[in-house]
């Protein structure tokens, strides 16, 4: 019966309904995934480009900033790269579709079409651009925000003494303030791009009609040519309109990628006289393994000037000094004198401008980073603690220590009965907050106390 009849067709129409359905689910999880795996690229890249590059590049940035970069900067680069570039390709394939279809239909109606698609070009392709020039504008306002909540948190006890809260809420918020401002700019920008393509395209058809009646008139075309024209013709409105908001999308990921892009002038540190692995094979191992030359002073500085690449003079000119090989050496001086700065060049954190570095009579331009910092254990002057737990911090230079060591290391400091008082003991965490500035410097030094067994460090 006719029941039967129609079984068919309901199936057939049904397993597209799935079919369609699951193709439909698959494209967005593919492209979700691709998205998120872009943004983890660039993460990724960010963070260890900001890790690896020189001490005093990065410090050129502001904390703040760096962190936004990573978060927000490369979640833009994610709007951009996924569901603008669909748009851009459907709503190109549609547009080549219906010109071809409208130049077999009619040439001169089409060449009034194309000339509505230059004209409209035209002008879009002079606002594009000022939407990324907003957009840019509204990210580097998010870096200072950050920049400068994160300075204003860090300094709060300072804030909040000084009654100083109106005042750093106020300069927190005219960052915020600046970056809304450029936001709306940039959206109504697209906004007008998105208006003179639709609306551009709208005109064209009136003009089309207008035209195309006229030729009717005279007897040139046919009504059903003109018809089926004007039916493409508005064929096309969409496709364009699509592609203008793709494209504006598109420039604030542009955008972005041009704010990570900037981050590439932070240049890992060199020299790298051979990797870890080449050290303990290669030439650079047979430099430790060499017999020390007893009489050579363990770190030696020969003439060395130094200084900063923002000071007008250096920081250091011509000092030599020589550490021996037992005992203690202090270092004494007034307040910048360069005391500091001594040992950045020891660490090489920063180079010489001229003389040279010794350890073990071995010239420094002949060493490794590894092979020089593994050798000396550094407490700066402002004894940060490392984000994690005690172990972490404690073992931080040698991660392989066992919790012996680590605790011998807190007994030397006369911080392990704080540590035992703690329900978590070695895996409590320590925050800034936590520990009082003397515990902090304790800890730094457990750190610095932690040695490496064999190795360099054994002799
Ligand atoms: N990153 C930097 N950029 C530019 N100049 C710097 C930088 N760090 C230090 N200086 C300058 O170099 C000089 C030496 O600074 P340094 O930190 O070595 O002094 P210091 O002897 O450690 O002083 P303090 O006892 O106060 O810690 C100072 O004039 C200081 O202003
Ligand atoms: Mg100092």
């Amino acid at each position: 019966g006719t029941g039967l009849g129609l079984g068919r067709p309901v199936a057939v129409l049904v397993s597209l309904l799935v079919v369609g359905t699951l193709a439909g689910l698959a494209q967005s999880v593919l492209l979700a995934r691709l998205a998120e795996g872009i943004v983890l690229q660039a993460r990724r890249d960010l963070v260890s480009r900001f890790l690896l590059a020189r001490l005093e590049q990065v410090q050129r940035f502001r904390a703040g900033k760096l962190v936004t970069r990573v978060t927000s900067d490369t979640l833009l680069l994610r709007e951009a790269t996924t569901s603008s570039l669909v748009q851009l390709v459907n709503a190109s394939v549609s547009l080549v579709g219906s010109v071809a279809l409208m130049a077999v239909l009619d040439w001169q109606l089409l060449l009034t079409t194309l000339l509505a698609l230059v004209v409209g070009g035209g002008l879009f392709g002079a606002l594009v651009p000022q939407i990324g020039r907003a957009d840019k504008r509204a990210q580097d306002a998010v870096g200072q925000l950050g920049a400068e909540l994160e300075g204003g948190v860090r300094a709060l006890r300072t804030v909040k003494s000084s009654r100083a809260e109106q005042r750093q809420i106020a300069r927190v918020s005219e960052r915020a303030e600046e970056s809304a401002r450029h936001a709306v700019r940039s959206a109504w920008f697209s906004a007008l791009v998105w208006s003179v393509a639709g609306g551009g395209m709208q005109l064209a058809v009136i003009v089309i009609l207008g035209l195309g009646a006229g030729r009717v008139a005279l007897g040139e075309l046919s009504v059903s040519t003109l018809v089926a024209f004007l039916l493409y013709a508005f064929n096309i409105v969409d496709p364009v309109a699509t592609l203008a908001e793709a494209v504006a999308t598109l420039q604030s990921g542009f955008a972005a990628a041009a704010r990570i892009r900037e981050t590439t002038s932070l240049e890992p540190e060199s020299p790298q006289v051979g990797s870890p692995r080449a050290a303990r094979a290669g030439a650079a191992g047979e430099a430790v393994r060499r017999p020390v030359d007893a009489d050579a002073p363990v770190l030696a500085l020969r003439g060395v000037t130094a200084g900063y690449a923002d000071a007008q003079a250096p920081a250091l000119h011509d000092v030599s000094l020589e550490v021996p090989r037992t005992g203690h050496v202090a270092l004494v001086g007034p307040s910048g004198a360069g005391k500091t700065t001594v040992l950045s060049l020891l660490l090489r954190f920063i180079d010489p401008v001229s003389g040279r570095l010794e350890l073990d009579g071995v010239p420094y331009e002949s060493l490794s980073l590894d092979e020089v910092r593994g050798r000396i254990a550094y407490v700066e002057q402002e004894t940060p603690v490392v984000p994690g737990t005690v172990r972490d911090n404690v073992l931080f230079r040698v991660p392989e220590a066992s919790d012996d060591e680590a605790w011998a290391a807190l007994a030397a400091v006369r911080l392990e009965g704080k540590v035992r008082s703690l329900e978590a003991g070695l895996d409590a965490s320590v925050a800034e907050t936590s520990l009082s500035g003397g515990e902090r410097q304790r800890l730094a030094v457990a750190r610095a106390l932690v040695q490496p067994s064999g190795g360099a460090a054994a002799r």
